[in-house]
């Protein structure tokens, strides 16, 4: 969309929508009238309009997407019909009126399962993501499922071709355990080590996978003067599962490890749930010799659904909705309730039911 078409849909929408836009965006957008909220949206948009356009458009279905609120009671004729169960798929966060049937678990399960083979075409905010990498640090702020592991892997393979050696790190030695047979199936063995804590093979590869805490101590000894020379040929380094920079007792690790990261490495740092993204890459640029850019949107690319699965095995869908409501109050699912209520007779003493 270009500018003009961007700023006339800001202009149609209600101050809320403006403001919640605005969260983490524009410092004391609470402070700023419609008109000003709107120009200083607009400049921060500039930062990564793919991001704000997909937040904006999300904001306006999710508003869409819920009933207006109506002033006088419908008597139960007058209800507009429902839609099939199958329509209601594709809108997770339609809410339906209480009087509306609830969502049948066909429905409910309709679409899960192995998706047609189709060709791949990485997301706009993918090649955003990997363009930015030229000029400086990234952090990818995207919702779960949505593809940071392209951007890790396309981002290697890139720096990799220019001779430079890459490290990818995870918080958990599972974890790197995963990826390090992913990166193998898709680089080839030989390109590939692993370093943890369990773990050491193929040290010399181009691309090493290692726990956070590993490339922390790493870098320790080359800050200490024990510089390993393969630190002077570092082109990128991935920290994946950013989000433990907020651990009140690992966050340290990730800390350090950005500090001490050499200036001529690039920073790639992807994580689904970081709460403040402006705020770290404020950081980043404050204290790195290169800019950090972000990269975010709050889109699901894999929207949720709310089940509930009885220990006997059944399965229902747990609120009327196929997809989890939006607000309250929220309506559990008659059969969810029916299950629950079982439950209740059949675990609790009869003193303690309700
Ligand atoms: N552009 C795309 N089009 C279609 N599918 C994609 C695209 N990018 C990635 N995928 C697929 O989406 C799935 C999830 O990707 P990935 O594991 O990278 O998610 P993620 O963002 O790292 O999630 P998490 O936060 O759980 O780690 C994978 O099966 C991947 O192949
Ligand atoms: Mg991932």
């Amino acid at each position: 969309m270009t500018t003009d078409e961007l700023e006339r849909l800001l202009a149609q929408q209600p101050l809320g929508v403006l403001h919640r836009l605005a969260r983490g965006r524009v410092h004391r957008h609470f402070r700023a009238g419609k008109r000003r909220l709107i120009e200083l949206l607009l400049r921060h948009s500039a930062e990564n309009r793919a991001g704000f356009e997909s937040d904006l458009l999300a904001l306006i279905s999710e508003r869409e997407a819920r009933p207006a609120i109506q002033p006088v009671r419908h008597q139960r004729s007058e209800r507009p019909k429902t839609s099939q169960p199958g329509h209601r798929l594709h809108s997770a966060q339609h809410e339906p009126d209480h009087h509306e049937p609830a969502a049948s678990l066909a429905a409910w399960l309709e679409g899960i399962g192995v998706p047609l083979p189709q060709p791949f075409v990485p997301d706009p905010w993918q090649e955003d993501a990997l363009a930015k990498l030229q000029s400086g640090d990234v952090i990818v702020s995207v919702p779960t499922g949505s593809g940071k592991t392209y951007v890790a892997v396309e981002a290697a393979r890139r720096a990799m071709d220019e001779n430079r050696t890459v490290i990818y790190t995870s918080p958990l030695k599972a974890l790197s355990n995963t990826k390090y047979t992913e990166f193998c199936r898709i680089f080839g063995a030989d390109r590939v080590g692993i370093l943890t804590g369990d773990r050491r093979d193929n040290g010399q590869a181009p691309l090493l996978i290692m726990t956070t805490e590993i490339l922390r101590n790493l870098l320790y000894d080359a800050a200490g003067g024990e510089i390993d020379v393969r630190l002077d040929t570092l082109g990128l380094v991935i920290l994946d599962e950013s989000q433990y920079l907020a651990d009140p007792e690992r966050g340290v690790v990730w800390e350090e490890t950005i500090i001490f990261c050499p200036t001529q490495a690039r920073l790639l740092l992807l994580s689904a749930s970081i709460g403040n993204p402006h705020d770290i890459a404020d950081w980043l640029t404050s204290i790195r010799s290169t800019p950090c850019h972000l990269i975010k949107h709050s889109k699901r690319t894999v929207p949720l659904r709310a089940g509930y699965l009885h220990p006997d095995g059944k399965l229902t869908p747990l609120f009327r909705t196929i997809g989890i409501p939006y607000g309250h109050p929220v309506h559990l699912h008659p059969e969810a309730k029916r299950l629950f209520a079982r439950y209740e007779d059949e675990t609790m003493p009869s003193g303690r039911r309700r």
